[in-house]
């Protein structure tokens, strides 16, 4: 057969198509755009008739009906990244968290935690059966791989990238289904985000290469940036800002010192315009999160600038990215990978970004001692610059009481007296 006749010999409804899991299977899912709902629907909705399937997702956009209490001697739920579409669950102990590195999950879907079931969304494939990743190499490459057995939906809206691909005789099963995408835009900002995007752009200089998540503050940086020139991207995942940039001429990636010319990511996150950028370019590389994120890899690139955001830091430097007072919030991500990467780059920079105050201008980011039972997700020693709405500060290679008198000098102005007068308490002042 030829992989025209195995296509058509492969397809299947989506009802039929999920008939291939069994009890006690895990079934991993894409994460963001490469979510299959229709899919994941048509499977919980086998909860009658299966036992004990454990559901693994990353970024889930939800609904996390999987893990409703309806369901639970059907399915479980397990992920490393919490969202507002599945926190309730993991709160309730329908759904397990797991911590590691992003870097890491390649050799760890590969050789330790192995899905059953791999569920993916592609673009059609090409004129040989080949496909595209799509918006996700991430660890669907590694999935695809090693799984026992795979559920793709080709959906025409996903765009064809380049950097990964498979044969689409790897299918167990093929669901012929095109749904629009969910679109992401970046997000407005307004004054404490711009403030901070001037302060990050400051230190960024022409032909350095970048790495941003997504939101508010990566996009106040990404509209702080328009005058420079060369930058070049190396990233987790980029989405419609850095679209605008390359369109003014700022972004051309020609100074990038590994993949030059190319952006480089592992998954994607934006809206139409992003979708449109990435269709068959060549010049956008989506490649496995271990070949992103590997800190060793991303410090080939020279005057790599990380730029990602945390929630909490004590006077030591000690940096609360994914969790608020011990409470699992989102996930570490690629995060350490990134600080590190661009630590060990010649020229490089790692920047972590937050508001000075959370709740409604009620209590400091910046604190003196971590509440007990908080989870560090970036060490004091691995920690460089620390960035709010009153400044930017270096911490690499100063004394405790520099990194005291530091960051107490980028606290919000209603909390550094208190802060100093705890910091004297505490004899680090
Ligand atoms: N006590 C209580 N609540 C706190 C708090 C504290 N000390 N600090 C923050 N919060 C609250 C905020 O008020 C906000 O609540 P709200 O939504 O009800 O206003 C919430 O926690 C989230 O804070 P916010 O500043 O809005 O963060 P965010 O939504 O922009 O997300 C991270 C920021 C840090 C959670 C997110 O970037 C992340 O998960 N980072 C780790 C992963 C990563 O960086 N990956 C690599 C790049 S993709």
């Amino acid at each position: 057969m030829n992989w025209r006749e195995k296509y058509q010999d492969k397809l299947r409804s989506v009802e039929d198509a999920v008939k291939i899991v069994e009890s006690g299977d895990k079934v991993m899912i894409q994460q963001a755009h490469g979510e299959a709902k229709t899919i994941l629907r048509a499977l919980v909705d086998r909860a009658p008739e299966l036992r004990d399937v454990t559901i693994m997702s990353h970024l889930h956009w939800g609904p996390a009906d999987y893990a409703g209490p309806d369901v639970a001697d059907s399915f479980k739920g397990w992920s490393c990244f919490l969202s507002n579409s599945n926190r309730k669950e993991y709160e309730a102990g329908r759904i397990d968290f797991q911590p590691m590195f992003f870097y890491e999950m390649v050799d760890f879907y590969k050789e330790i935690n192995t899905p059953d079931v791999f569920i993916m969304q592609v673009p059609p494939p090409d004129e040989n059966g080949m496909c595209s990743y799509g918006l996700n190499a991430d660890y669907s490459v590694a999935c695809v791989e090693k799984c026992k057995k795979l559920i793709v939906q080709i959906n025409p809206a996903i765009p064809f990238t380049y950097g990964s691909a498979f044969s689409l005789s790897k299918a167990t099963v093929i669901v012929d289904l095109e749904e629009p995408l969910v679109e992401v835009p970046g997000g407005d900002f307004g004054e404490t985000e711009r403030k901070m995007g001037e302060y990050i752009a400051a230190l960024v200089n022409d032909g350095d290469t970048l790495q941003l998540g997504i939101g508010s503050v990566p996009n106040a940086v990404l509209a702080a940036l328009k005058d420079k020139k060369d930058l070049g991207i190396h990233t987790e995942l980029f989405s419609d800002g850095v679209v605008d940039l390359y369109n003014a001429g700022v972004i051309t990636n020609a100074k990038k010192t590994h993949h030059t010319g190319k952006f480089v990511s592992n998954f994607l996150m934006g809206t139409k315009k992003l979708f449109d950028f990435v269709d068959h370019n060549p010049d956008v590389l989506l490649i496995p999160v271990d070949q992103t994120n590997d800190p060793y890899l991303i410090s080939l690139n020279d005057n790599m600038v990380s730029i990602n955001a945390c929630l909490q830091v004590d006077l030591l430097g000690q940096v609360v990215s994914d969790s608020i007072n011990g409470k699992q919030y989102s996930g570490p991500g690629g995060q350490v990978d990134f600080v590190r990467g661009a630590k060990r780059s010649n020229g490089g920079k790692s920047i972590l970004v937050m508001k000075s105050t959370a709740k409604k201008g009620t209590i400091s980011s910046i604190v003196p001692q971590l509440p007990q039972g908080s989870i560090i997700t970036v060490s004091r020693n691995d920690v460089q610059y620390i960035c709010t709405e009153y400044g930017i500060v270096n911490l690499f290679g100063k004394t405790n009481r520099e990194r005291a008198q530091l960051l107490i000098s980028i606290a919000h102005p209603d909390f550094r007296e208190e802060l100093t007068q705890q910091a004297k308490s505490l004899g680090m002042l």
